[in-house]
């Protein structure tokens, strides 16, 4: 059975293409996801995307995701990254396998973006590459479901 890989984005990033450019890049999200969609499905997988502004709604689709038996995250959870001992906990709930991508370096950024209460979860982490950032995260989502092995074992917390 293909593996559902599942785009989720958290608050603002319905914003992108005009949202501080020189931070996040000129492309907009419709745009970004159209494309992981089409390299998804041509992948064999099957695709969805999720966005919204609000932390209930971000954990309530999280949730749905639980019932899924192959399934594996691109998530940026935004500023909930930096917040969101909620949302982490549902990642956790349903045991989510996901990769952390963020557009910038929050890293590099200072003060409390440089905590993320996801990146331990992680398979892994992509940032700083603006849009490109999802694409690369998309090539090791693939590299990790065609080559498991290939990963440092306790980098993920939930199988595919
Ligand atoms: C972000 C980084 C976060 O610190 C910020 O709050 C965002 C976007 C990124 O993709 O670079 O909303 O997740």
């Amino acid at each position: 059975m293909e593996t559902l890989i599942t785009v989720i984005n958290g608050p603002n990033l319905n914003l992108l293409g005009t949202r501080e450019p020189e931070l996040y890049g000129t492309e907009s999200l419709d745009s970004i996801v159209a494309r992981l969609t089409r390299r998804i499905h041509e992948a064999g997988h099957r695709s969805s995307h999720f966005q919204s502004n609000s932390e209930g709604a971000i954990i309530d689709h999280i949730h749905t995701l639980g019932a899924e038996r192959k399934r594996i995250a691109l998530l940026n959870p935004g500023a909930f990254t930096h917040t969101s001992l909620a949302l982490r906990d549902a990642v956790l709930a349903v045991r989510l396998p996901f990769i952390e991508v963020h557009l910038s370096n929050p890293a590099q950024r200072g003060g409390i973006r440089t905590h993320s209460y996801f990146t331990d979860l992680a398979i892994g982490l992509v940032s700083g590459f603006g849009p490109l950032s999802y694409d690369l995260a998309l090539d090791a989502a693939l590299h990790f479901l065609h080559h498991p092995s290939s990963f440092p074992r306790e980098a993920s917390h939930g199988h595919p």
